[in-house]
């Protein structure tokens, strides 16, 4: 079974590949397992749809989407997208309002309700909901150089969120990246959080969306060339 990945973030409020919009939210879309992923749909679906064009991804070619929580930085997207190929699955946490479901079977689509964590294909899994002052699921990839993490906003504490991998999965981690909502934090949280990863045996680290920049700043300095400099239009093969 293929372990290789190819990661691509088609929405992000950070910058990166200059042709593309950059606006508030996140997504990222995934090829190399059984059927492509896409993480999240961002805020605005024009947008969304024209990033995918500029980066040479088809709406054809999303065959599932995974939605992190109910924020519209994340979920805008979608119906946009559906518009465009009803033929998707979307894994959702179970707790979404029926409004929203009820728009994605009404749209010809479908959607999974995730509770714990899960198995989604061969090598993906979803850490199944994580509570916190919002709940939220993130996305895991068993991938050849150690398990992906993908957070959309982290809104449980990133940390709680690597301790529930490491407890569900117990591999090492290769790289955690997406939203880590640590902007307003204190630099000595922040560096707490960073000896932590460390400590954790992650790999690499791509902090990106809410994550502030005073934590990109800090996670540049402390991983160094282990840090994965993350913006719309960043591609990371693995
Ligand atoms: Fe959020
Ligand atoms: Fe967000």
């Amino acid at each position: 079974m293929n372990k290789n990945f190819n990661l691509t973030v088609v929405y992000d409020n950070n910058p990166f590949d200059p042709a593309l919009q950059t606006d508030w939210g996140f997504s990222c879309f995934i090829r190399g397992a059984e059927k492509n992923i896409l993480f999240d749909t961002g805020t605005k679906g024009s947008i969304l749809l024209s990033n995918m064009n500029g980066l040479d991804i088809k709406p054809q070619d999303v065959e599932i989407v995974v939605l992190s929580h109910f924020h519209k930085d994340h979920t805008g997207g979608l119906s946009a997208l559906l518009k465009e190929n009803p033929h998707i699955t979307v894994y959702l946490p179970d707790f979404f309002p029926s409004t929203f479901k009820n728009s994605i079977t009404k749209q010809g689509a479908s959607y999974v309700n995730v509770k714990s964590y899960q198995k989604i294909l061969a090598n993906v899994y979803s850490t199944g909901i994580i509570s916190g002052w919002i709940n939220e699921q993130s996305l895991v990839l068993d991938s050849h150089e150690g398990l992906v993490l993908i957070t959309g906003c982290a809104h449980p504490r990133i940390v709680n969120i690597i301790e529930t991998v490491k407890d569900k999965a117990k591999k090492e981690i290769y790289l955690v990246f997406g939203g880590f909502h640590l902007s307003g934090f204190e630099d000595q949280e922040i560096k707490e959080i960073i000896r932590f990863f460390k400590k954790s045996g992650v790999k690499k680290v791509g902090p990106s969306h809410c994550s502030g920049k005073e934590a990109r700043e800090l996670f540049s300095k402390f991983y160094g060339e282990d840090y994965v400099p993350i913006g719309v239009g960043t591609k990371i093969p693995i």
